[in-house]
């Protein structure tokens, strides 16, 4: 395949069907270099004064560890000053933050999940960014968290990067869904997968089991009825994986199908599953479904929620469209 690099690619999609405006380019190539950075600090490790805990707690009442303090000031700092962003959200703040009055304000705004997987940091597994972007309000003035409250249908553009035994980034502003492995030697972005597509059915499911006597009915009845095998009401036999870092997940997901499940369950009605809306199921609903697949909250799709709140939290069901519809089905009976 012709080496075609990162903003080859976002020129080419500019000039084709400008679904990529210059100011969302240069925001994706920041977002993209920023990856770059973390995923140099990521694989430094024990070396690096990377791992273990911070001591703090963020607003989701986490202790944070210390790469998700670092990747989070890393991606702050490297879309301050571009002029491209009104303002960003992240996992890791409590409340947005507005581009400093020093810089000139941008037309996106950029939320997200700096380090995603961060119970896998000390343990050597795959680990991610997540990113969501979307338009400032015309006539915005002073940035708010209420302007933030837009549904994932308005993403412009969704992506995030993997740093696993290659550093990927998967990136879609609309028009599919394509991936890029980093070429450490140049340190550029290279297209190694376009327009990646989830296939329809799949034998295989992700959800964390130990959670499975909280689960309420449908889940119960939905997994209940996989782990029957050939035997039982599906008749065939499904495989498990959980990494426990979404990013992989879903990675696994778009190269060779399945379903990703973080539900609800009896546990805390006010806390709907342990998965952030704006920053980590929105980017990956718009994601899946590029890719053909589907995504919802086990009632509706995830990118027509009307968020109320930056950091709420909403049961995920993604992945091959086949297995979300079933899912999703046995919740409305
Ligand atoms: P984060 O590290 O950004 O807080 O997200 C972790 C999420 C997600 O990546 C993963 O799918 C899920 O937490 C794993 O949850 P369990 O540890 O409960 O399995
Ligand atoms: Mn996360
Ligand atoms: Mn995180
Ligand atoms: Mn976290």
């Amino acid at each position: 395949m012709k080496r075609v690099s990162l903003t080859q690619y976002l020129v080419e999609e500019q000039r084709h069907n400008n679904s990529i405006p210059a100011e969302l380019r240069l925001l994706i190539e920041v977002v993209a270099r920023a990856c770059k950075t973390i995923s140099h600090a990521v694989g430094k490790g024990a070396l690096g004064e990377v791992l273990g805990s911070a001591d703090t707690e963020n607003i989701q009442g986490e202790v944070q560890k210390k790469l998700d303090i670092i990747s989070n000031e890393i991606l702050l700092e490297a879309n301050e000053w571009g002029g491209h962003l009104a303002a960003m959200a992240s996992e890791e703040m409590e409340s947005i933050h507005p581009i400093p009055n020093r810089y000139p304000m941008g037309e996106y705004m950029l939320l997200f999940d700096p380090l995603d997987g961060s119970s896998n940091i000390d343990v050597n597994v795959s680990i991610g960014t997540i990113f969501s972007v979307l338009k400032a309000p015309d006539g915005m003035g002073t940035p708010t968290e209420a302007h933030f409250m837009q549904p994932g249908s308005s993403q412009v553009a969704a992506g995030y990067a993997v740093y696993g035994p290659q550093t990927m980034l998967v990136l879609t502003t609309g028009n599919g869904v394509n991936c890029f492995t980093l070429d450490r030697e140049m340190g550029s972005w290279v297209l190694t997968q376009r327009n990646m597509t989830i296939p329809e059915t799949t034998k295989e499911f992700a959800i964390n089991m130990s959670n499975q006597r909280h689960w309420h009915e449908p889940v119960q009845r939905y997994v209940g009825e996989m782990l029957q095998g050939v035997t039982g009401p599906r008749e065939k036999d499904f495989n498990m994986r959980w990494i426990a870092s979404m990013v992989a997940d879903v990675h696994r997901i778009l190269n060779r199908g399945g379903i990703f499940m973080y539900p609800a369950d009896k546990r805390d009605t006010s806390m709907p599953g342990k998965l952030r809306l704006m920053y980590e199921a929105n980017p990956m609903a718009m994601i899946v479904e590029q890719a053909g697949g589907a995504a919802t909250d086990g009632r509706q799709r995830i990118l027509d929620i009307p968020p109320q709140k930056l950091h709420q939290r909403v049961p995920v069901f993604l992945g091959s469209k086949s297995e979300v519809e079933r899912v999703t089905s046995y919740h409305a009976e």
